[in-house]
């Protein structure tokens, strides 16, 4: 009998969120990136409405020892956000990671979702391994992850440091065919990430300006990452100081980093790139079919942050990737 063997993938029920917070626990102590999932009442809430599907390891006793998650976005969609990957320390080394990432794209399948986003950290290279070769790495964003966090039973390169993660497209499914307009800055290498990715799309020119209306933002902090969210639903021509605006008061609560959503199905998405990178924002990713199509991110990163902390960095994709975004992040003044 080949190890994990004696292991059971499948669906971790509602009744069983002690079971996922105890190995949150086993994985990273008292450190995970999301608070709520130390609360019982939550998790378990949150896999009864189906906003999180959780694919477990079990073993022949019943306990949870591996898990990845598919968490459903509040505006819905034909892609999900996966996550939440964890074996039990001393299961690890066996496949179960890929076992699990196995059982994640038949609930995928099941979910009729076109394709998941993956956000692989860059603390060790595990979790890019499991996907390299049938994913594609669209982005790196910069320090998103919280110095604190400790990985149990991993060594670190940074410990202490902020540190960064890939964002990676893993299709399931036959995405539709869209039309986008490419900032000209960034148009070769999204046309690349296309091709790579299988995807199809046709680039139209966009002469348009930004809007006389006011944009229209919506924003979230995320506290524990010290991160400010901005999704773009209209971009006008007071982009860049709402944009603005909304850093400082962030600031007042600790952001370190923003990110910036712009549709790519928006003719006004080119300009509003320009007019953000004048602000200091830079390349973060490309997400296929994240929010009502494709999206742009952009990122911009406090004066205070080293980005710089070392990455683990699996394969060549993967360092082109990065490549891509610390050139783009080093030529800020053009
Ligand atoms: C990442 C993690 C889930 C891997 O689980 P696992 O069951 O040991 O992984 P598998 O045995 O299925 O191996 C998957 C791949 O990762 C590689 N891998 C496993 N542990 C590794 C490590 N510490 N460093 C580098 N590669 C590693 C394996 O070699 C394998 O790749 P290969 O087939 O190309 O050789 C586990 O280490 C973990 O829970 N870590 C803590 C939480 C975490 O970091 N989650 C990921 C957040 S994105």
């Amino acid at each position: 009998m080949s190890p994990g063997d004696d292991i059971a993938v499948r669906l971790v029920a509602p009744a069983e969120a002690s079971l996922l917070i105890g190995l949150i626990r086993r994985c990273y102590g008292e450190t995970y990136i999301d608070p709520s999932f130390y609360d019982e009442a939550a998790v378990s809430e949150l896999l009864a409405s189906r906003r999180l599907h959780s694919i477990g390891a079990f073993t022949d006793p019943g306990q949870l020892v591996g898990h990845m998650g598919i968490t459903l976005r509040p505006h819905g969609g034909i892609t999900a956000d996966a996550g939440m990957t964890l074996v039990d320390p001393t299961f690890r080394g066996r496949g179960i990671a890929r076992r699990v990432a196995v059982g994640l794209a038949e609930q995928s399948m099941a979910l009729g979702l076109v394709g998941v986003h993956d956000y692989p950290v860059t603390v060790h290279a595990a979790t890019q391994r499991i996907g390299a070769g049938f994913g594609v790495d669209t982005g790196l964003m910069l320090a998103n992850m919280p110095g604190d966090v400790v990985f149990q039973e991993i060594e670190t390169p940074a410990p202490g440091a902020r540190t960064s993660s890939l964002i990676r497209w893993l299709p399931f499914g036959l995405a539709p065919e869209r039309n986008v307009y490419l900032p000209v800055r960034y148009r070769a290498q999204i046309a690349s990430l296309y091709a790579e990715a299988h995807l199809s799309r046709i680039t139209l020119q966009s002469n348009e300006g930004l809007s006389e209306l006011e944009s229209e933002l919506e924003q979230a902090y995320d506290e524990r990452r010290q991160i400010l969210r901005v999704a773009v639903a209209r971009a006008g021509g007071d982009l860049a100081a709402r944009v603005e605006a909304e850093i400082r008061e962030a600031a007042m609560r600790g952001a370190l980093v923003a990110h910036v959503d712009l549709p790519l199905a928006d003719p006004a998405t080119p300009m509003a790139t320009e007019a953000l990178r004048v602000q200091g924002f830079s390349f973060a990713g490309l997400l296929p079919e994240y929010r009502d199509g494709d999206v742009l991110r952009l990122q911009r990163l406090a004066d205070s942050v080293d980005e710089t902390a070392l990455s683990v960095l699996s394969t060549d994709a993967t360092q082109a990737i990065a490549a891509l975004v610390f050139k783009d992040r080093g030529s800020m003044s053009t």
